[in-house]
This record gives structure tokens, sequence and C-alpha cells, in this order.
């Protein structure tokens, strides 16, 4: 698998797809039904917003979700609370790990960014494989996220 390859020309399609200007909900909605159907390894795409003390789930592609994820526990919460990308590879070994769905095996969270550097939202992805994220796919899906910051929601 060329990953390099594809995720070049999904960040050109994605780029392309999105209006320029200010970017909110409605990227973030094109951004996970591209990604979801185009990597066959995404068993779930999407987003999830800070409201408050709790992450609220946004526009996302794959098996039904958790709507709320309870504040400071599992990867997402890591990914807004340390303002970084999280690379897990394998879910079981991640303290607080949250199971939306039990056939998920590794994960990968990338913070998305206000106007002021904070982490606003994260695009979370979830695979049905063990250890199948690497740096390539944090590099190139943090590229992507950097086409909707800063985000206004
Ligand atoms: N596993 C995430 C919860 C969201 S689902 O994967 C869709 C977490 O631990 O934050």
């Amino acid at each position: 698998m060329n990953k390099n390859g594809r995720y070049e020309r999904l960040h050109k399609q994605i780029s392309e797809l999105i209006p320029k200007g200010k970017h909110s909900i409605s990227a973030m909605a094109t951004i996970s039904s591209v990604l979801y159907h185009k990597m066959e390894y995404f068993f779930w795409c999407g987003f999830y917003f800070v409201d408050n003390d709790e992450l609220k789930v946004g526009p996302y592609q794959g098996p039904v979700a958790c709507q709320i994820l309870e504040k400071d526990k599992g990867v997402c919460w890591a990914g807004i609370n340390q303002n970084k990308s999280i690379l897990v590879p394998d879910v079981h070994a991640f303290p607080g790990h949250i199971a939306c769905d039990s056939r998920s095996q590794s994960e990968v969270v990338i913070p998305v960014r206000n106007a002021e550097g904070i982490a606003v939202a994260v695009l979370d992805i979830d695979s049905d494989k063990k250890d199948v994220f690497d740096k390539t796919d944090v590099e190139w899906l943090e590229k992507i996220i950097s086409l909707i910051e800063p985000i206004q929601l």
C-alpha cells in the first residue's frame, strides 16, 4: 500500500471540495466522508467537539458511535488535553480507552484548533486492524486538518 500517494490524492481532492475561507462543520462532514470511503482500513472516521465539559460527536462515517465522551477519559480527550496527535497501535493497551465499538483495534486522533490555537475538536479514526496507523498517517491527516484551521464552531 502506497500511503503517501493515496494521501496526496486525498489531500488534493479535499482541498478542492471544501470552499476557501472560514471552515466549520460542513468541511468536517466532507473530510469524514472522503477519508472513510477512500481508505479501506478506516473502520470509523469522524469528529468530536468540545462542548462545555464534554466531547460530543459531530459529522462521522461508520458504525454508530458514542454521542458523548466523559471528560478527560480516552484517546480523544488525550488529543484535546495534550493539543497533539495521538497514535494508538493497540486500543486495549491505552488506559481509559472508550470502546464505542468492540471491533476497534487501533486508533489515531488529530486535534483541530481555533484561531487561538486551542484544540476545540478532534478528528478520530478507528481501524478494526491492530497497529495499522503510523507516522505517515499522522503527518498527512495533520496536513488535511490544517486545511480547515482555524476552525470556527
Ligand atoms: N475511542 C475513543 C472514543 C470514540 S470512538 O472511537 C468513535 C476514545 O477513547 O476517546
